[in-house]
């Protein structure tokens, strides 16, 4: 076994080694500090991240497991973003939350790392991090909730209150029966059980290769996750050992097997900006376009909402991730290792589908061509995302009126109004909702559509926004337009009666205005109020720092990596 780096701390016969020592023996036995190597649980457990709240439970199975392998664990709480709960959007503290945790890190007397997540934005900071610093680390996804009824028809976690909140706007739901079905929707501990963001990158960390194989999906309250959380701390320890890092994992084949399983899964378009970010940690060339270009043309094999009808608890039963690819192995890089050192091509050959109704064979797709289409034109010169296995066939292909608000509370204000000059053919634009003008882009681009066509019974609209969508949301809508419009993206200059066009299957989308007449207007002074301007604090530092969508929102100087040396002792 390699020295290992916690020995820079705990080794030798002087004060500081004494002092690093001595404060650490609450329980630890002299032995401790021999040479064994330390394992962080990064652990973002928090009362407030409720997704995430049994996570402890776990951290002590993962516990038991890197003492039984001759290592010594030690909890790190770090910080848990809540999707649901934290203002003004996670989003704005993803890169916070990676940046807090790569630097405790390497502050502390770690070897390794076991990283616990669930909730949206939690597994992507952790690998933010982990990749910065290098040190070998493995994740175990906290997994979904168990599918819980609502009048004997389940319910699916964000997608469904959703379609329910519409409902009540259109009059066929009661306010009541609403509020009654609040108690139904999270049955148990984990995290959302449809294919969220949430679920989307608990999945995707295994494609990638970070995640023990076969875990990834396993209900969060399913015994199997205590299991496999122990086995991940004794794998823990065997990585040290071997120092197998982020980096030796997360090549590029690792990341575009990431792609094929995105697009097989119908997975959420988050996980765009957040492969993206990682790739950006570790030096990998990645680009929005690989998405388009490798995953387009995957087929969609996972029936579950909101593109379909089953959770993630019957994905689970009908044979999990290791079953669909399977079915899209000649697709997968052979090469790709995963964090045991094999390749994740190895582990399929003895899955099967249980269910074929949840996870469809090759031969019979839902779609044939799933993933994510990235679209370009003067709307969009550095590309804007969407997912055309949620959007609806008849307006793939698009031509109507941008109906323009210039922020959320803008939208809110109008979009009930009556006499606002809309119809289904209008396309509504939010701006002002990217990484700087919210700040922290939030998921808002799925803009509810107006009452008066939801009682005239549309559905669905065409939506364009430089913001993102929850993971659980559906609708045709486009996002991620980068450059977004606070950042000087044309989307600034889009004015209410203007003819969009979308075309996806051209992967365009264009603002039907001469491009001299484009080139007189400037963003109205009422559009530029409402981006953010904040004075202090996080908010300033991201708001002047933050990247664009097109290449993963990471703030400028968090790209790369530092390791995870650090040059000076602190007594
Ligand atoms: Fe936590 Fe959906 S709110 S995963
Ligand atoms: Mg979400």
């Amino acid at each position: 076994m390699p020295e290992q780096r916690s020995s820079q701390w705990y080794a030798g016969d002087d004060r500081n080694a004494y002092i690093h020592r001595a404060w650490m023996r609450r329980g630890l036995p002299a032995h401790a500090f021999d040479g064994r190597p330390h394992i962080a649980i990064a652990n973002t457990a928090s009362d407030l991240t409720p997704c995430n709240a049994h996570l402890n439970e776990v951290a002590e199975s993962v516990k038991q497991g890197v003492y039984e392998a001759g290592g010594i664990p030690l909890n790190l709480p770090v910080v848990s973003l809540g999707e649901t709960l934290v203002r003004p959007t996670a989003m704005l503290w993803r890169n916070m939350a990676a940046m807090a945790t790569e630097e405790m890190l390497r502050a502390n007397p770690v070897d390794g790392v076991v990283l616990l997540g669930g909730c949206d934005k939690t597994i992507p900071s952790l690998l933010m991090a982990a990749s910065s610093v290098g040190l070998p680390a493995v994740v175990v996804p906290g997994g979904p909730m168990l599918t819980g009824t609502f009048r004997g028809v389940p319910l699916g976690c964000g997608t469904d209150v959703w379609r329910l909140s519409e409902e009540v706007r259109a009059g066929t739901l009661s306010q009541e029966a609403f509020t009654k079905s609040e108690s139904s929707m999270i049955r148990s501990r984990g995290h959302c059980n449809t294919m969220g963001t949430a679920s989307t990158m608990g999945l995707v960390a295994e494609a990638l290769g970070m995640v023990l194989p076969g875990l990834a999906g396993t209900p969060a309250a399913d015994s199997r996750l205590l299991e496999a959380a122990h086995d991940t701390g004794r794998l823990a320890v065997e990585m040290v050992a071997e120092q197998r890092t982020p980096a030796a994992v997360l090549t590029r084949g690792s990341f575009l097997n990431a792609i094929v399983a995105l697009a097989a899964i119908g997975g959420s378009t988050n996980a765009v900006v957040h492969l993206l970010a990682i790739a950006g940690r570790l030096g990998v060339e990645l680009s929005q376009d690989d998405f388009d270009r490798t995953g387009s043309d995957v087929p969609l094999l996972v029936d579950l909402q909101p593109a379909g009808r089953f959770l993630m608890e019957d994905l689970f039963r009908a044979g999990g991730l290791h079953a669909v690819l399977r079915e899209v192995s000649d697709l997968l890089d052979p090469t790709a290792i995963t964090v045991t050192g094999k390749p994740l091509v190895d582990y399929l050959d003895t899955a099967e589908i249980w269910d074929r109704e949840v996870i469809r064979p090759r031969a019979d797709p839902l779609l044939p061509h799933a993933g994510i289409a990235v679209l370009y034109g003067n709307l969009a010169p550095d590309g804007a995302v969407v997912k055309p296995a949620a959007a609806s066939e008849h307006l793939l292909q698009h031509r109507g009126r941008a109906v323009v608000f210039d922020s959320i509370e803008d939208m809110h204000a109008r979009i009930d109004d009556p006499d606002l000059d809309v119809d289904a053919d209008s396309v509504l634009v939010l701006r002002g909702c990217g990484p700087k003008g919210y700040p922290g882009m939030p998921e808002v681009a799925n803009m509810p559509l107006p009452r008066k066509l939801l009682q005239q019974g549309v559905r669905d609209m065409v939506r364009v926004c430089d913001g993102r969508m929850s993971g659980t949301a559906y609708g045709t809508v486009v996002l991620h337009v980068s450059p977004e419009a606070a950042a000087g993206g044309p989307l600034a200059l889009v004015r209410t009666g203007d003819f969009i066009v979308l075309d996806i299957e051209a992967r365009r989308l264009d603002l039907d205005v001469p491009g001299d007449e484009l080139a007189l207007r400037t963003p109205d002074p009422a559009t530029v109020a409402a981006f953010a301007n904040p004075q202090r604090g996080w908010e300033r530092l991201y708001v002047r720092t933050v990247q664009q969508a097109n290449t993963g929102a990471d703030l400028d100087f968090l790209t790369g990596a530092s390791g995870s040396d650090v040059s000076r002792e602190s007594h």
